[in-house]
């Protein structure tokens, strides 16, 4: 059987994330494509010879034959948007952050498991070789526990990722700048190696650079229920950008992403024997990518490794962030 998908939304990550992954998926065919901005879709239905477009996302909805959406737009929009679809009977892919507030997270949840229908949430990095293989490392046992973990994600912001997309800047639109764009991704990564949920944040937003009226840099700090330490650290002014993991264990070091010691993704550094191990890394993430892991779900019935609830998770320590700079206090999560 093909999994039929319609995709709202033919900005950047539309293209090169959602049309562009859905190719590579056995069995998935885009049938439809939606943007209040018809020439975007007309474009990227011509790009990707997907057969129908729309500028309104209900009249795509209404379309009988699509099992699945995904929604690649601004996050204000997240919420209506999945939710109508998974009221439509539609599977869907939900881009990150999946909503701006907890309640609207929820009624999302809410929405997916009335309709019995799979919610995923694009938490891109958990669908990467290096976080599997990192697991796996933790897992072992070879570094024992994880005491405490530093991790960066910059990038110079998003007018150089999707020069259309001001709505980055807008809180209305947005909810937040850096943290909730880029942090959101070192939160879940982070969440998913240290095999443990937050317990408690505090930390700092600022606007440096940009015009804007959210943070285009924060820094939080995090204890995790089972004790191990973290501070995250995102920004839209850093050029030319990166992100960089460095979890400090019982047994050694475990370095992630372009670290500045070693030019490679995955590096662990044992002390007892002193010893620096390089992990081959396969092509594929075992998971597959986050569209292939999205369509295994819809056939296998499985709930995705990024479903709502671990998107809300990952939600609620931004926002407790947020609280945490404005009203100087720390935040239980
Ligand atoms: N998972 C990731 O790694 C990743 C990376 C980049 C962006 N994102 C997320 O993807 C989402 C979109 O980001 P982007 O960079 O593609 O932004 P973008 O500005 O490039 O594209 C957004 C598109 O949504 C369209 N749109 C706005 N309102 C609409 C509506 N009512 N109906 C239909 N279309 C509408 C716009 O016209 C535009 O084409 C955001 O939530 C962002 O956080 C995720």
């Amino acid at each position: 059987m093909t999994i039929k998908v319609g995709v709202i939304g033919c900005g950047k990550i539309g293209d090169v994330g959602h049309l562009t992954g859905y190719k590579d998926c056995p069995n998935t065919q885009v049938v439809a494509v939606s943007d209040i901005n018809e020439k975007a879709a007309k474009a990227m239905a011509e790009k990707y010879q997907v057969p129908h477009y729309f500028t309104d996302y209900k009249e795509m909805l209404a379309m009988k034959e699509i099992d699945a959406i995904s929604v690649a737009v601004p996050n204000f929009l997240h919420a209506e948007m999945t939710i109508a679809a998974c009221n439509a009977g539609k599977h869907v892919l939900c881009e990150k952050p999946m909503a701006t507030t907890l309640e609207e997270a929820q009624l999302m949840i809410d929405a997916a498991q009335r309709n019995k229908v799979i919610l995923e949430i694009c938490m891109a990095y958990r669908y990467t070789a290096q976080a599997q293989a990192a697991k796996k490392i933790f897992d072992s046992g070879m570094l024992g526990k994880i005491n405490s973990v530093v991790a960066v994600f910059g990038s110079p912001g998003p007018e150089f990722w999707s020069p259309e997309g001001q709505w980055f800047f807008n809180k209305k639109l947005a909810m937040g700048g850096a943290m909730a764009d880029l942090g959101i991704h070192l939160i879940d990564v982070v969440r998913y190696l240290v095999g443990s949920d937050v317990s408690k944040v505090c930390g700092f937003t600022a606007t440096h650079e940009k015009k804007a009226d959210v943070d285009d840099s924060g820094v939080c700090s995090l204890l995790f229920k089972n004790g191990t330490l973290g501070t995250l650290f995102s920004s839209w002014t850093y050029k030319p950008g990166g992100m960089y993991i460095t979890f400090f264990c019982e047994k050694g070091t475990l370095y992630f992403g372009r670290n500045p010691r070693y030019d490679k993704p995955l590096v662990v550094e044992l002390v007892d024997p002193p010893s620096t191990l390089l992990p081959e890394l396969p092509a594929m993430p075992e998971s597959g990518t986050r569209y292939q892991h999205f369509i295994h779900c819809i056939e296998s019935g499985q709930s995705p490794m990024t479903n709502g609830t671990e998107g809300m998770k990952a939600l609620k320590v931004i926002l407790g962030l947020y609280e945490s700079m404005e009203k100087g206090i720390t935040v239980e999560i």
